[in-house]
């Protein structure tokens, strides 16, 4: 949702210096070309953040978090990039051209949607004030305590409560000047008949804020053990979608980043409880599935997800199809199964803190192991017929989602366990699978398809990555290497990175580098490149560009000739004549051009003939 020219962000870039906006969440010192500092994204005792100032992006050694200032801002304040760009504008003083779209959905203006984030925050103000400070708040801070909650998470939390009165926001938001029209908006007051009411009356109030900690809705949880619904919340409204936003965010966005761990809960006690209890990486759904659209967002913070619902056999339902969507994402995903149907909240209380973490290190199934372990719970175990048909579902299981390594690690317990040879197991295995076809694998990262890096000789990668530096950094470089038609590197992310690179060119004849970087929506492609520019720039000239392009090109070649012999001793197999008489030709031709790369560099063509049929 960028509605940004791009000639202003360019603008803004060009008037904010990034170890500037660095220095303000990160004490930098100055070595050599560059800044360093502890990094804000992760854990460490040593520096491994850098600022480039020369080239004005960020990279941090350890946790590769890495990106432009637009970048930086948007990660550790948690923006999207509309916001990121309007609070840097800002900080350069320069007028908004655009209405910051980021938040959600059709464009409201600018000016409204920050009329209804005040109206919030005074909003959380007011419940919070009553609830701590007033008699009326007597009963439901009562409550809190009773629950466990102590007074230092009701205040971290901002928690509140809407006396039965029904006017308190009305009148608070009135006295502010905000109009009727713009209250029914919020969300937080509805029309009864001809009068306008408090939404929220005789609940405990939890503020639900949005990635950058504004209050944007609430949960209201009622105080009567029958009053309905037990929680109400607010509607959606221009800043708030119930399906974008998680519970605590905001807050657990550093807890997840540490740990690259994400907990997901069902309830706002259960992450209130937990955070109590020292989980600093707990969000909830808002009372409703886990969508694909929050399921992203924690992708971002990090690269794991364990999902804690209710022990019960909604949660455990629950369970099952948010690991989906989890997994669609491309999440790696564990669930654990709390005892006796309890949720986080009552465990925790039980239990204690230290229980739940140590259930969670410990007890967390994998996505194919938790859905084994539901299959066997619905089983009869007892009966002959109840052990086949769970056979049947478990090799089924198998089939559509294991892994070889899994398959054959899960057969060997099932063999084990039901007295029913592997080899058994096996066939059986291979006859389901031909019946059903395999689900297509989750979405996987470029990262993940990359081919392990050992395998390939170390010049040919480093080539990849020096011809990208230059690309990167150096103009005529780069119109070198695109003269030379190169489409191909040797890892998956330097090709895809040459490919968006060759596409940002195409499009913006005189983008720059940065802007380029901020096109960038990869992670692994951001901190190549990022990993890229921040490096001890070196000298690129015509040869030794030449020099790398030698290389890439004869890996290739390479490449493709023991690929041809493997053909040729295949046809050969197959008495195929015709085959291996084509093979034989292609052979000799491959055999040609790395004896012409080898004696005469500057005549191997990227064109010529024998290019990439393979
Ligand atoms: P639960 O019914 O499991 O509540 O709903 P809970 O978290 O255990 O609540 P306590 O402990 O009784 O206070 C889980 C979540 O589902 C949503 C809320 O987000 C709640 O935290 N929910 C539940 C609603 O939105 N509306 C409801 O009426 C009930
Ligand atoms: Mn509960």
């Amino acid at each position: 949702m960028r509605r940004i020219p791009d000639s202003f962000v360019d603008e803004v870039r060009r008037r904010v210096d990034i170890v500037d906006v660095v220095s303000e969440y990160v004490q930098l010192r100055r070595t050599g070309r560059n800044f360093v500092g502890l990094c804000p994204f992760h854990n460490e005792r040593s520096p491994s953040f850098s600022v480039s100032p020369e080239r004005q992006v960020y990279y941090c050694f350890g946790c590769q978090a890495a990106g432009t200032v637009v970048r930086f801002v948007m990660d550790i304040e948690g923006l999207g990039f509309a916001d990121a760009v309007a609070k840097l504008a800002s900080r350069a003083g320069l007028e908004l051209p655009f209405a910051v779209t980021d938040a959600d959905g059709p464009a409201a203006p600018a000016g409204r949607m920050q009329r209804l984030r005040e109206a919030h925050e005074l909003a959380a103000r007011a419940y919070n004030h009553i609830l701590m400070n007033t008699a009326a708040g007597v009963q439901a801070l009562t409550y809190l305590e009773a629950r466990g909650l102590t007074r230092q998470t009701i205040a971290l939390f901002r928690l509140g409560f809407a006396p039965e009165s029904g006017d308190v926001i009305v009148r608070t938001l009135t006295r502010r000047g905000f109009d009727t029209e713009t209250l029914v908006a919020s969300g937080l007051v509805v029309r009864l008949g001809d009068r306008i009411v408090d939404r929220f009356r005789g609940r405990v109030m939890i503020p639900i804020t949005d990635a950058q900690g504004h209050v944007v809705a609430f949960g209201g949880r009622t105080l009567s053990a029958d009053a309905k619904p037990k929680y109400l919340n607010s509607p959606d409204t221009p800043i708030f979608r119930k399906g974008a936003v998680l519970f605590n965010q905001h807050q657990a966005r550093r807890g997840i980043r540490a740990t690259q761990t994400a907990v997901l809960l069902e309830g706002y006690m259960d992450v209130l409880s937990a955070w109590q209890a020292g989980v600093d990486n707990a969000v909830a759904t808002l009372g409703t599935a886990l969508t694909a659209e929050q399921a992203a967002v924690l992708k971002r913070y990090g690269q794991r997800l364990i999902i804690a619902y209710d022990g019960d056999s909604a949660g455990l339902a629950a369970t099952e199809r948010a690991m989906e969507t989890a997994e669609q994402a491309g999440l790696e995903v564990r669930a654990v199964v709390l005892p006796d149907g309890a949720d986080p909240d009552e465990f925790i209380r039980a239990r204690g803190g230290q229980a739940f973490v140590s259930h969670m290190r410990t007890r967390a199934m994998s996505g194919l192991e938790f859905r084994l372990w539901r299959l066997r719970e619905a089983a009869e175990l007892q009966t002959d017929a109840g052990r086949t048909e769970f056979l049947r579902q478990a090799l089924e299981l198998l089939a559509e989602r294991a892994t070889p390594i899994e398959q054959e690690t899960q057969l060997k317990k099932l063999s084990a366990e039901f007295q029913v040879s592997f080899e058994a197991l096996r066939a059986e295995l291979l006859s389901v699978r031909r019946r059903v076809s395999r689900k297509p694998a989750p979405a996987l990262d470029l990262a993940a398809q990359t081919p392990p890096e050992r395998d390939m000789p170390k010049g040919y990668v480093e080539a990849g990555n020096l011809l990208l530096q230059a690309m990167l950094t150096d103009p005529d470089c780069f119109e070198l290497v695109l003269n030379r038609g190169v489409t191909e590197l040797a890892l998956p992310t330097q090709t895809a990175l040459l490919a968006l690179l060759y596409g940002f060119r195409a499009d913006h004849p005189n983008g720059d580098m940065l802007a380029f970087l901020d096109t960038l929506e990869d992670p692994e492609l951001i901190r190549l490149a990022s990993s890229l520019m921040i490096k001890e720039p070196l000298q690129f000239d015509a040869k030794v560009l030449e020099d790398y392009l030698r290389t890439i090109r004869k890996h290739q070649l390479t490449v493709a000739r023991q690929q041809a012999l493997r053909a040729l001793a295949q046809a050969q197999l197959d008495h195929d004549w015709d085959a291996v008489s084509r093979w034989k030709a292609r052979l000799d031709e491959l055999q040609q051009d790395i004896a012409e790369l080898t004696s005469d560099p500057m005549n191997a063509g990227w064109r010529g003939k024998g290019g990439g049929e393979l």
